[in-house]
C-alpha cells in the first residue's frame, strides 16, 4: 500500500482529498500544524471512511521535524496543501505569507530531496491568473497575481518547475484551483471558516443559519449577465478526485516531469445565480443587499479546464445544485462547524 504524505491534510481540500485516497486503497500521513484547521476533522475521516489516519502535528517549516517524518515513514508522493490563504490578510502581513508558504514549501521540497522522494502534488490557484485577459483561462496565461498571496503561489511554481528542470527524477503536478465549495455529501465534513467569512459560500451559508443576518452582494454593476461577479464554482469532492488523478498520472511511467493544470468546471456562474440556486434547492430564503465592489475584485473569470480532462482524464462532474444541497447540509449538521 502506498503511503501519501498530505500537508494541510486536516484543512478544508485536504481533508476530503484524504477522505478520497483512503477509499482508492491509498495510507495517508497528515501533517498539520492546526493553525487553520480543528483536529476533530480526523474522526470525521475515519467516520467516513472507517479508516484513522496517521496524523502528525508539526510545521513545513521545521526541517528537524520533517527528516524525522521522511525517516520514519516510507512517503511514495507528498500532496502538498499546507499554506496560508487569506488574500486580505497577505497584503497586511507579506513575510508571513512568504514564510509560511514560500519557506515552508523549500524547506519540504529539501527533506524531500534528502529522503529521496521526489513526486509533489502542489496546490495553486487561480489568483496567479490576476486579472485576465480573456475567459476561459488557459494554463499558458501569464502570471499576474495581485497579492502577497497570490505572488506566493507563483513563486512556489516557479521554484517546483525549476526543479524538473535540475532533475528529471522529480515528478510535480501544480494544480490551479478555481474556487472550491461545496462538503462531503454525507454532511460530515465541509468547511469551517473562523471568524465571518470572507468568501461567498461559507457566508451565503451562514445568512441561511440565521447567524449573519443579510448576504451583501459586492457590485452589481459589472460587464456581465445580471451585473454581479461571475466564477468558475468547483465542488470540493471534484477537486479531490482531481489530486487523485494527478497522483495516478504522475506515477505512470510517461509521466511527463512536470504537469500544469486548471481545476475548475470551465462554467461561470453569477453571486446571483448561486443566492437563487441555494434559496431553491435547500428551500431557504437568503436576504441580500447590493453594496459597492469590492476592492481588488475581478468582474468574471472561468477555467478552461480541458487541459486537465485530456491530460488526467478528469473532469468536474457535479453541479452548481450539489454544490449549494452539499454546503447547506454540511452547515445545518454543523452550525458551528467542528467546534459543535
Ligand atoms: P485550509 O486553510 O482549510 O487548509 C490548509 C491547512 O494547512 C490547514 O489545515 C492549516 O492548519 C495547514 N497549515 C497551514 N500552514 C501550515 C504549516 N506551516 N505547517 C503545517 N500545516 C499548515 O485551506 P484549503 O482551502 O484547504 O486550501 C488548501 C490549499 O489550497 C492552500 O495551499 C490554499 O492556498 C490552496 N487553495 C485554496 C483555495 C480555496 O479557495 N480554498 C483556492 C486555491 C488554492
Ligand atoms: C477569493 C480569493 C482567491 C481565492 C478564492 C477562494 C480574492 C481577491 N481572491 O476569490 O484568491 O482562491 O477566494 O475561493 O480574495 N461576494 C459577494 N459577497 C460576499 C463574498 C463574495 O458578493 O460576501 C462575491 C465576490 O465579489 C465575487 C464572488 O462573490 O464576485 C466570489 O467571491 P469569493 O468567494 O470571495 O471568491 P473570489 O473573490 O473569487
Amino acid at each position: 500500500m502506498q503511503k501519501i504524505l498530505i500537508t494541510g491534510g486536516t484543512g478544508f481540500i485536504g481533508s476530503h482529498t484524504a477522505v478520497e485516497l483512503i477509499a482508492a486503497g491509498y495510507e495517508c500521513l497528515i501533517l498539520d500544524n492546526f493553525v487553520n484547521s480543528h483536529p476533530a476533522v480526523v474522526n470525521r475521516i475515519a467516520q467516513i471512511t472507517g479508516k484513522t489516519p496517521l496524523v502528525i502535528e508539526g510545521d513545513v517549516c521545521d526541517a528537524v521535524g520533517l527528516d524525522t517524518l521522511f525517516a520514519t515513514h516510507t512517503i511514495s508522493a507528498v500532496i502538498h496543501f499546507a499554506g496560508l490563504k487569506a488574500v486580505g490578510e497577505s497584503v497586511r502581513e507579506p513575510l508571513r505569507y512568504y514564510a509560511n508558504n514560500v519557506n515552508g514549501t523549500m524547506t519540504l521540497l529539501l527533506a524531500m530531496m534528502k529522503a529521496n522522494v521526489k513526486t509533489i502534488v502542489f496546490s495553486s490557484s487561480a489568483t496567479v491568473y490576476g486579472e485576465p485577459d480573456s475567459s476561459p483561462i488557459p494554463e499558458s496565461a501569464p502570471y499576474r497575481a495581485a497579492s502577497p498571496y497570490g505572488r506566493s503561489k507563483a513563486m512556489v511554481e516557479s521554484m517546483l518547475t525549476d526543479l524538473t528542470l535540475s532533475d528529471p527524477a522529480w515528478r510535480v503536478a501544480l494544480l490551479r484551483y478555481f474556487n472550491p465549495v461545496g462538503a462531503h455529501p454525507s454532511g460530515t465534513m465541509g468547511e469551517d471558516p473562523t471568524g465571518t467569512p470572507n468568501n461567498l459560500m461559507p457566508f451565503v451559508c451562514q445568512v441561511a443559519s440565521g447567524r449573519l443576518p443579510m448576504l451583501s452582494i459586492f457590485g452589481h454593476d459589472y460587464a456581465t449577465a445580471d451585473g454581479t461577479g461571475e466564477r468558475d464554482y468547483i465542488h470540493v469532492m471534484d477537486l479531490s478526485e482531481g489530486h487523485l488523478a494527478a497522483l495516478r498520472y504522475l506515477a505512470r511511467d510517461d509521466a511527463a516531469p512536470l504537469l500544469i493544470a486548471n481545476l475548475g468546471t470551465s462554467r461561470s456562474h453569477s453571486v446571483l445565480d448561486v443566492v437563487t440556486t441555494f434559496s431553491r434547492v435547500n428551500d431557504l430564503p437568503i436576504p441580500y443587499q447590493f453594496v459597492a465592489r469590492r476592492p481588488g475584485d475581478v468582474s468574471a473569470y472561468w477555467a478552461d479546464a480541458s487541459y486537465a480532462e485530456h491530460t488526467l482524464g478528469w473532469k468536474a462532474t457535479r453541479s452548481l445544485e450539489d454544490m449549494c444541497r452539499d454546503s447547506w447540509n454540511w452547515q445545518k449538521q454543523n452550525p458551528q462547524g467542528y467546534r459543535n
